[in-house]
This record gives C-alpha cells, structure tokens and sequence, in this order.
C-alpha cells in the first residue's frame, strides 16, 4: 500500500488547491469538489417553498443586473432543464439556526436548511461560487455564468458576529449604513451594532424630546488632527465647519427592514451615563452642574455625564421606548462605558442616591443606573448589552440576562463568563479597527493611533482558555469596531475596515482548527476582486505588513 500514500496526499493537496481557487470567505466547514459545473442560462428557474421564497426573489434580483437575465421563481420546476432550489428541511436540524447545505451539480443546484437565515448563506456562498462579475450593476458580455460542482456543508461557529459603526462623530447617509449591511451579509455576518449617540451628536429622532436631534444632531464644527498628541488645548485647531444629521425613526425601520431581509440583527446602542454631551446640550437638566453645554466639537473621554435622578432615568425610559418601538432586537445596547465620575463626587443628587442607597461609591452608582435599565428592559422582553465598565461597581441588581462587551481586552468578559453572563468579546488588541494597518503611520490616513494587522485580528481567539466548557458558552461571539473621529467619511470607514472584517468574520464562522491564514490569504487575494467590483475601498493586500503585535493605547 505504500505507493499509495504519496498519491492520497497529492488528492489532499489538490483538493485544497481547489479550495482555495473557489475563494469563499468565510470558509466553509465542509466543502468537496466534483466534476463540471452548472452554468445559470437564461432559462434557469429557481424554486423556493413558501418559507424561502422571499430568499428566492432576493437571488433572482442579484443575478439580474450582471447576467440580464431575469430568472423566475416559482413553487415547482415544471419542465425546466436547470435548476435552482431553495428550501427547509427539517432533517437538518444538526446545522442550526444558520447552518445550511449547498449542492452544486451539473442540472441542479440545491440549497437547505433547518432555517431560512441557512438558505440566505447558501445563496451568499453560491454569489462567490460565481465568476466575481456577478457581482457587477450591468449586463456583463462574454462571461459564463458558471459555478463549480461542490457539495457544501456549512454552519457557523459562533450566534454573535457582529460589526460596529460610529454615526455619532461622523455622521453616515443612510445609503452607506445600507451599503454596510450588504457588506456585512457577504461575509456572513449577523449583528450590526449602532452606535446612534454620542457626545458629538444624537442620530436618531425622538419624538417625546426633539431638541436631541434639532439640538443634539448639530455641532457647529470639529477638531482637526490628533488632538492628544496636544497636551496644550490651546493648540487644538477646528475645522469651522458645521456638522451633523440624523435618522427619522422612519429611516431607522428601513435601516431595520433591509438589514432584517439580509438575516441580520440591528443592535442599537444609546449611550449612558456617559458620553452623553449632545443629550444634555439638548437637554441641560439631565446633566449635574447646571451648565448649557454645547455638542462637543473635539474628540476624547468627557467629564459631562448624566445625572442619576428619578427625572433622568424616567427620560432614558421614554427614549428607550421609541428605540423598542423601531428595532426589534432582543438586545438593547445602553453603552456604559469611559463614564468618568468627577461630577458625581460634587453632585448633591448624585451624593444623595449613593446616601439613599446606602451605595459604596460613584461606580456603585453607576451599576444602580445599568440595573435599573436591565430591569427595565427585562421587563419590555429584552436584554440589556453594555460594555465592560457596567461590571466595575458590582453586578448586583444586573439582570442575568444582560450581556457584557468586553472591549478593555478579555478580563471583562471573564468575569461576565464566570458570573454567568452572556459576552461578547470585542478587545481593543484584535477588533478595533479605528487602529492603523501599518506601522508605518505617516502614510496611513489619520487614525486615533494603535496598530492592528490583519493577521492579528485573523489569529483572535474570542474564548479564553481560562473559561471552563460552561462557562465558554457564555461567549457569544465576536464583533468589530469602527469608530469615527477620524474617519471622516464613508470611504475612509471602508479603508479601515476591509479587509479586516473580513479576517473577523472568519474568526466567527469558521472551526478554530481550520483556520490557515495562508489559505486565508489567498482566498482574500481572489475576494478582493468582488470587494473591488462593489466600490470598497479596501486598503490593499500588497500594502499589507505585519510581524508585530496587535493593539496599542486609543
Ligand atoms: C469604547 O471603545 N469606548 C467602548
């Protein structure tokens, strides 16, 4: 048998050759060849059942612009040579809530699954079985529209894969939050964490208090540069430009009903107690010192910050409200973090709740506010996620159900773990992409500082080897961070970016032990061509440097 093995392992590299030539990110669990391909004609028909059909049109809507063909879809094949069909299949159940089967064969091509989010993936996975022109907004000539013979079967590793965007600093038309999603459903990703306020700007109407748009969502201009490489404020330079912008709750649902379409989840964050400038600009009695404050028009961690009044939190109530209203996510963000507590140390209302509650100290305070919030919300059907911070003064009084996340590396999310929490693992060391991709700064676009390279974020591991199995499973997943003080506008947010998500959103699909970042690598030299073709500025691979490690001070 020995000559044998030499010829197995060419079959090995061979098949893994064609792996890598098929190019989909994230990889899929299990992917065989076969012979031929399918080539979609003209004729091709897609059949859905009643649950898959919405998927079905969404495919036929993809494939039309490229190929100008426009395939129908229907409940039943009739006479059709080729075809396309979608369904559930309840003999799947051992691939989840998402996890699916794609057979790719010379007349058919078939996708299943346990449910429709699965079927959703096996259409992305089939858009990059396709020649990357399909991804093109015309009729595209001379291609065959072919796609090799595989069988696929394919489920994520983890429920939360998530990727953050900050409106706040730098206002996003809605157009590019749509744009966001469809790139955030491409590579399989399933959460998209708004981050609509902030002390630089509200973004989101809210109709019992419209002063936090008509005065929260405008500032009149922005700092310039990297304001803490200047310990002298005096040598701060601003812009003179006036800015802001907001979503009506109008826009909101579209935001909410596009990303819905596309199986992903939006988890909207309203920031409190801090970071919370542009509220009380809006607002001033929610702040502690009396002061009218203006939206603030620099960078950085603020001393302004909500006061823990009955008033205060009634208000944070009736704007949660009209959030629960507009976005049905089971989880609420409500921020919590860098809320630094100097006022409260002098505020008489502060002082006097902490009496009141016989509290340790301003932390304390902080935690009362974070669980009555995740009560509140426990009440309303939903969940409280914050980050890290609303552990710092206990968790007493924190509903069960609150989730963690954890960006101030990984000891926050332990903790949750280990207190029976629900976590998200999102430390600043292999998912913030506001870090540069080179060490080589002078010819980046400006970023807050911080080095990341994409194969560090490639090489994250979101669960910590000190979780026990239990524990482990508290780990929901992973997210990215895009924050915007200096990405000033949606190509610059692409630019930093892509491809990292990319690289994170195979962290969160793929089995721990197939990821290879060579193979990655090479796959993502392929990728690039469909990110290209949808106008991503991604920066590019060649420009890609490594060997350091991840993360550095924000
Ligand atoms: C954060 O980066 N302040 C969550």
């Amino acid at each position: 048998m020995a000559p044998m093995i030499p010829f197995i392992a060419l079959v090995a590299l061979l098949a893994s050759a064609q792996d890598t030539a098929l190019s989909i990110i994230p990889r899929p669990v299990q992917l065989t060849r076969r012979t031929g391909s399918f080539g979609v004609t003209a004729g091709t028909v897609i059949v859905t059942d009643r649950a898959t059909r919405q998927i079905g049109y969404q495919l036929a809507d993809w494939l039309n612009p490229a190929t100008g063909y426009r395939l129908s879809v229907v409940a039943s094949p009739g006479q059709a040579a080729r075809t396309i069909t979608l369904g559930l299949d309840t003999t799947l159940a051992r691939l989840g809530e998402e996890g699916y089967r794609l057979s790719v064969t010379p007349t058919r091509i078939t996708i299943r699954a346990y449910r429709p989010a699965g079927v959703f993936y096996g259409v992305e996975t089939l858009r990059q079985l396709l020649p990357a022109d399909i991804f093109r907004d015309a009729p595209v000539t001379g291609v065959t529209w072919s796609a090799p013979a595989v069988e696929i079967e394919d489920r994520p590793r983890f429920q939360w894969r998530g990727a953050h965007l900050d409106v706040s600093r730098s206002f996003m038309p809605k157009e590019f939050v749509k744009k966001y999603i469809d790139l955030l459903a491409l590579h399989k990703l399933n959460r998209f964490h708004w981050h609509l306020t902030d002390d630089q700007g509200w973004r989101l109407e809210i109709r019992k208090y419209p002063r936090l748009t008509s005065v929260g969502a405008w500032r009149k201009q922005s700092l310039v540069g990297v304001q803490h490489r200047y310990a002298d404020t005096t040598q701060w330079v601003y812009d003179n430009i006036p800015h802001g912008g907001f979503y009506t709750q109008a826009d909101a649902r579209e935001i909410v009903a596009y990303a819905t379409a596309r199986f992903i989840t939006v988890v909207p964050e309203i920031e409190m107690p801090g970071h919370a400038q542009a509220a009380i600009a809006a607002y001033p009695w929610l702040g502690n010192m009396g002061q009218q404050l203006e939206v603030l028009t620099h960078w950085g961690v603020d001393a302004n910050i909500l006061n823990p009044s009955d008033s205060v939190i009634h208000f944070m109530q009736d704007v949660l409200t009209e959030v629960l209203a507009i976005f049905p996510s089971h989880w609420i963000h409500t921020g919590g973090d860098e809320a630094i507590k100097d006022q409260w140390k002098v505020s008489p209302v502060a002082q006097a709740r902490i009496k009141e509650l016989g509290l340790k100290d301003e932390n304390a305070l902080q935690s009362w506010m974070t669980a009555q919030m995740s009560q509140w919300l426990v009440s309303h059907g939903r969940a409280l996620i914050g980050w890290d911070e609303i552990l710092e003064g206990g968790t007493e009084g924190l509903a069960p159900n609150a989730v963690v996340m954890s960006w101030r590396g990984m000891e926050g999310g332990i903790a949750a773990a280990q207190a029976g929490h629900d976590v998200v693992m999102t430390p600043t060391s292999n998912t913030y992409f506001d870090y540069y991709q080179s060490q080589d700064a002078a010819h980046e676009p400006l970023a807050i500082g911080g080095f990341l390279p994409i194969d560090t974020v490639y090489a994250f591991e979101p669960v910590p080897a000190s979780l026990d199995s239990a524990q482990a499973k508290r780990v929901l997943g992973t997210q990215g961070q895009i924050w915007t003080e200096y990405q000033r506008t949606p190509k610059n947010v692409e630019y930093m970016v892509f491809p990292r998500l990319i690289a994170l959103a195979e962290v969160a699909w793929t089995p721990r032990e197939q990821r290879n970042f060579a193979d990655f690598s090479a796959r993502l030299a392929t990728h690039v061509v469909r990110l290209g073709i949808l106008d991503v500025n991604y920066r590019p691979l060649a420009r890609t440097v490594s060997g350091a490690a991840g993360g550095g001070a924000r």
